[in-house]
């Protein structure tokens, strides 16, 4: 008999690589019910892929590397945008109902593409056709036992070195240890960090803590990408007004009903996501305000066109065909992560990781809109390919571990608030020192939980990294040096070492 693998997380990535994973039995972990906890069901614009008579993958493939900053993988977006179009054609033959005129697949255009390119589900329903077509595929499928409900609370160690399997917490409290040869890490964001986010808050980098306790090596860590708009409502989350209304037309204006993206970059509203992000931030720091004005791109056709922004809109009195939608920057997607292969092979034997939580160079600095759930399904089923291919040899057996401390509520309100404030849209050394040392206090009083250790790689590589590039910009080094280096970093290189420095220092 096939031994099984586990995978832990239930977003695009780790629901398409179980599917893909047949005929190996797969044990699916998912610490909420199947459907709740990914930031997959929330994503509103689409799939990104050369579906258009103009597009090609290798104009796709350009943009994703331009977009990146100098710090792309050239191999990783060759294949991504290679592999999209027949990606979404499998989707759509298991029933996610992405919108067609007869054959011509109708595309949105986001920020840093050349071309309209983003298939879209029922305007701004994208992650929820996709997640529930994806859902209703696993509960068929034989081959993937689903438990609900249980949390990868540790890797276990395996004798040989590498991972023997998953400590998991079930809905009751107990830990149960579970083996197995192959372990796929898809647990998705960091957003959670942070006190504004677009992305469920129990994405705390849950992977990197615990693969890094494995000796996996993290990539790329001081590259969050923070979203420009974010609907203002005091939600947290915060609900997302999707990149695809300013595609439509939509402005940033300030409180004056000024627009602001005009003078800093020549794509205005569709400049990069980070040239926009920082002039919002900028612009809301300066007491001005910044808003989404759609009443005369979208105006009417609001609640057909966008109805998830619209709900979130009326949910907060705002009614976006007559007023401009308030926004900030929020934590949307982090481009670091598990540093892995272009299979998801991490270096640790046993070990994978896909989607978000993995970092094959294919983001670089600063992701292209849209290209996060084709990353999952690319890479996932490039991943379980691999794993069907090399039916396992290896015999594990595993080693004793410990769950990880929790992290009080209190506490981790603290480390999102600090987050925000000194990793956030704007750093600089000063306020990422008394961010490490907000981190040292915090973990000797509650422990190496792992929202403090994922924090602690976003940090340290944020507080090497002297200069701006991408997502990541330095007030104080405010350049991008001539030749990008990624970051590559391991947990010993990152464990505290400062004194704990008063915070007024
Ligand atoms: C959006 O719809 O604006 C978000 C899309 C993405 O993050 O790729």
């Amino acid at each position: 008999m096939t031994q099984p693998i586990i995978i832990l997380g239930a977003g695009i990535a780790g629901l398409w690589t179980a599917l893909h994973a047949a005929p190996r039995r797969v044990i699916l972990l998912t610490g909420a019910r199947l459907g709740e906890g990914s930031s997959t069901g929330w994503a509103q614009g689409g799939v990104a892929a050369a579906l258009g008579d103009d597009d090609r993958p290798d104009l796709h493939a350009s943009d994703t590397i331009e977009a990146g900053a100098g710090l792309v993988d050239k191999a990783a977006a060759q294949l991504l945008a290679e592999a999209g179009p027949q990606e979404i054609k499998d989707l759509l033959a298991l029933g996610a109902p992405f919108e067609k005129s007869g054959d011509a697949w109708a595309l949105s255009r986001e920020a840093a593409h050349s071309r309209a390119r983003v298939a879209r589900v029922k305007g701004d329903q994208a992650g929820a056709g996709i997640l529930a077509a994806l859902i209703r595929a696993v509960r068929l499928a034989d081959h993937i036992d689903i438990r609900e409900g249980w949390r990868g609370e540790a890797l276990l160690p395996a004798r040989d070195g590498g991972c023997a399997g998953v400590l998991a917490r079930d809905p009751a409290g107990q830990l149960h240890r579970i083996e197995a040869a192959d372990t796929v890490l898809a647990t998705g964001s960091l957003g959670g960090l942070y006190a504004v986010t677009t992305t469920p808050w129990t994405s705390q980098g849950q992977a990197l803590a615990m693969a890094a306790a494995l000796g996996a090596t993290i990539r790329d860590p001081e590259f969050v990408q923070f979203h420009p708009t974010a609907i203002d409502i005091g939600r947290d989350p915060a609900p997302l007004a999707t990149e695809a209304l300013r595609g439509e037309g939509a402005t940033l204006i300030d409180g004056e009903g000024r627009r602001f993206m005009v003078d800093p970059h020549p794509l205005a509203e569709l400049a990069p996501r980070d040239v926009v992000a920082r002039c919002v931030h900028s612009q809301i720091q300066l007491g001005r305000g910044a808003f989404l004005d759609a009443r005369e791109a979208v105006g009417e056709a609001f609640p057909e066109r966008f109805p998830a922004v619209f709900a979130a809109c009326k949910s907060a009195g705002i009614d976006p065909r007559i007023t401009a939608i308030p926004v900030a920057p929020a934590a949307h997607y982090h481009m670091g992560g598990v540093a892995t292969d272009l299979d998801g092979f991490t270096g640790v034997s046993g070990l994978w990781a896909v989607g978000e939580c993995a970092a094959n160079g294919l983001h670089g600095a600063n992701r292209l809109a849209s290209n996060s759930l084709l990353d999952g399904l690319v890479f996932g089923r490039r991943a379980a390919d691999k794993l069907t291919q090399n039916s396992p040899r290896r015999q594990v057996k595993a080693l004793h571990a410990e769950p990880a401390p929790q992290l009080p509520v209190e506490a981790l309100q603290r480390l999102r608030q600090a987050m925000s404030a000194d990793a956030g849209v704007v750093r600089d050394r000063y306020g990422l020192t008394r961010l490490l040392a907000t981190l040292n206090r915090l973990e000797a009083e509650h422990g190496a939980a792992h929202p403090l250790v994922a924090a602690r790689f976003v940090v340290s590589a944020a507080l090497s990294r002297n200069e701006s590039r991408g997502g990541h910009y330095r007030s104080d080094f405010p350049k991008a040096d001539r030749t990008g280096i990624p970051t590559y970093l391991t947990l010993d290189q990152v464990k505290p070492d400062l004194p704990v420095l008063d915070a007024a220092e």
